[in-house]
């Protein structure tokens, strides 16, 4: 879609906060709350942001760009290029950081810029009166994105840690307070979510508590690829993996072409399932539950046989 810039707003300093319209149709895709968009950006390719706005408001979209001074210039364009009235390329929302289907006590922790899918759920989880906590943290106040509508949503449900208000947050402290497993959804640098993660695994608390979402690909740090065969179930047809190949690549040749777009693990276009054997998963998309059947071919492999749900 080409949306319409209709209006522009620094916020905390560094932050864009971008309201996108439809220069005619008075209705865009529906979405839900932890939602985000690919933006096209010209001459540098694709940036995901989350969509931090009303679901049932679907006037226009919430996005809010931080400006990354060390990126890869695409928050740089948007920042300079961007005026009332521009047009943006605009793909339609897609989800995979889901609120959890079956409600419990909920803890989101957002880490600055991140604060953006979770204060969709905080609005989502306020109107159905859940029983949730957010915890917030950044620099300070001021480096805070997003602070005072996140503050009008939750309420004293808000907790912020501000380290030049001398407050720190600990993982492992705030999951002690809690009395029992909550689910717990993370949005913000590495090591917080790594932080978060730690401590749910130090309190006993199983991995399928914790959910994230990242937007950069896994480091493959001393990750070495080995051959393997995919299975299609519904054919029987075996395809054989090379080590130096992906398996969406294998697919495609075998005339099963399934959508691509960031080929490392992030954006979740080629998914698929599968039923049998062992996947070394190697995206950033998937939670541990949607691991056990899922997987995404253009970076995941198979150890030995795996059969695909194709
Ligand atoms: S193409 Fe993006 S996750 Fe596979």
């Amino acid at each position: 879609m080409k949306l319409r810039v209709a209006e522009l707003r620094r916020d905390a300093g560094d932050v864009l906060a971008i309201r996108l319209e439809h220069p005619r149709r008075p209705q865009l895709p529906a979405w839900t709350a932890g939602a985000h968009v690919d933006v096209h950006v010209p001459g540098l390719g694709v940036r995901h942001y989350s969509l931090w706005g009303d679901p049932d408001d679907r006037s226009h979209y919430l996005i809010a760009v931080r400006r990354e001074e060390a990126g890869r210039g695409g928050s740089a364009w948007l920042h300079q290029a961007l005026a009332p009235d521009a047009l943006l390329t605009v793909a339609a929302p897609r989800n995979h950081f889901e609120l959890p289907e079956v409600p419990r006590r909920t803890l989101l922790v957002a880490g600055g810029i991140g604060v953006t899918p979770l204060l969709a759920m905080a609005r989502r989880l306020t109107q159905n009166n859940a029983d949730f906590a957010f915890h917030y943290c950044a620099r300070s106040r001021a480096a805070a994105p997003l602070l005072d509508e996140l503050a009008a949503i939750c309420g004293d449900r808000l907790v912020t840690w501000f380290p030049d208000e001398g407050r720190r947050f600990d993982a492992s402290t705030v999951l002690a307070a809690e009395p029992a497993e909550a689910d717990i959804l993370v949005c913000g640098p590495q090591r917080l979510a790594e932080a978060v993660e730690a401590a749910v695994a130090a309190r006993g608390w199983p991995a399928e508590c914790f959910h994230t979402e990242r937007f950069a690909a896994l480091d493959p740090g001393d990750f070495v690829p080995e051959p393997f065969e995919a299975v299609i179930a519904s054919t029987g047809a075996v395809l054989s993996v090379p080590a130096e190949r992906s398996l969406v690549a294998v697919l495609a040749e075998g005339g099963i072409e399934l959508p691509t777009s960031c080929e490392s693990g992030v954006c979740g276009s080629c998914e698929c399932g599968y039923l049998q054997g062992e996947v070394v998963h190697r995206d950033v998309v998937l939670d541990a539950t949607r691991q056990k059947t899922r997987l995404m071919p253009c970076v995941s492999r198979g150890r030995g046989r795996i059969v695909l749900d194709l």
